[in-house]
């Protein structure tokens, strides 16, 4: 049964003007003291609620502390969120996704986390994930396409956030291939993509997410302090985390229905805009031999295209790249 509290927030969600003590009274079905005083509670919760005599409450703003009703509270979108769990501290938000998945929660369920105590990062690494500092949420996703295309999944969700830090800040976010977001040549955000499929096609994927928002520099373990950063830290402001997890599932949806509506080539096109070094010369190395080339952009299958120094296009699936002093494994 829903709490009583949410019930209430739900209804004053949905107003465009205020509602009546004796309305709220009415449809909750408590007494005008409970719902003052349920009102009080939210007001100490950070909810600003403007209290009108004769015409009654209205929520004017939600506090910028992540939880399920600030997350859902003013997010429009259509089937994203429209199941969501927040949790304080979990081990990693994409086993929570993989029961829900298996539970048969629909498509667009997004599960959220403050902390996570095992996050997983690519490749088995560990994804740090400290306390109310970043966004850790994983997607459930059940499309009808076949596994060969679920790379193009997470090469939309790398335009969704270079997009939503491009459109909410000055900064410049580039993608490195194959779907880290970085600033300033460091790393701010990466995505974790887990999927289980039949042979033609995919069950479910989960989608990971993980961005480093609101870190200061003390907070990013030294180990990797050289390569990654927070969106804090590049833009010296601090960010709304529930407000950019609202702006990533409002941007994720519209991106991801024009992708299943009109094909890969829109979401190509963007990748390549924000794609890091693209245009470049850069050497890569792979197993069988370690050459030059210019890196020209990615394929539908995820694959990077750099064209060597005779013209011939190599199509690269894990490749070493560097340029001057740096480089990269991927
Ligand atoms: C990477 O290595 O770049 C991918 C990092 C993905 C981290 C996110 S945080 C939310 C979700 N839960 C996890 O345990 N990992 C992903």
């Amino acid at each position: 049964m829903e709490s009583t509290r949410k019930r209430l927030i739900d209804l004053l969600e949905k107003q465009e003007e205020h509602i009546s003590g004796q309305q709220l009274s009415e449809q909750l079905d408590i007494s005008r003291t409970a719902v003052w005083k349920h009102m009080k509670e939210l007001r100490k919760d950070g909810y600003e609620i403007e209290a009108v005599q004769r015409k009654g409450y209205k929520i004017v703003s939600s506090p910028d502390k992540v939880s399920e009703n600030t997350l859902r509270w003013g997010l429009d979108t259509h089937w994203i969120g429209c199941e969501l769990h927040h949790f304080s501290q979990v081990e990693s938000t994409q086993d929570i996704v993989h029961r829900l998945a298996k539970e048969n929660k629909p498509h667009g369920t997004v599960v959220i986390a403050d902390e996570q105590l095992k996050g997983k990062g690519r490749m088995a690494r560990e994804w740090h994930s400290p306390e109310g500092k970043g966004i850790w949420m994983s997607l459930l996703l059940r499309p009808t396409l076949p596994p060969v295309q679920a790379p193009q999944l997470t090469l939309l969700t790398a335009t969704v956030l270079a997009k939503v830090i491009d459109e909410c800040s000055e900064l410049s976010p580039a993608i490195k291939w194959p779907n880290d977001i970085l600033i300033h040549h460091k790393k701010v955000s990466g995505i974790l993509t887990e999927m289980q499929a039949e042979q033609d096609q995919i069950q479910y994927v989960v989608l990971g997410i993980g961005m480093n928002v609101n870190q200061n520099e003390d907070e990013i373990p030294s180990s990797i302090a050289h390569k990654a950063s927070s969106l804090k830290l590049e833009s010296g402001d601090e960010w709304d985390i529930p407000k950019t997890i609202q702006t990533i599932l409002r941007t994720f949806e519209t991106t991801y229905d024009a992708f299943i509506k009109s094909g890969f080539e829109q979401v190509k096109y963007e990748w390549e805009r924000y794609g890091y070094r693209i245009g470049e010369k850069v050497t890569i190395s792979t197993m069988k031999r370690t050459f030059e080339a210019v890196l020209i952009g990615i394929e539908p299958d995820g694959a990077l295209r750099a064209r060597d120094m005779d013209g011939k296009v190599e199509k690269l699936y894990s490749a070493e790249i560097h340029w001057g002093e740096g480089g990269y494994h991927a």
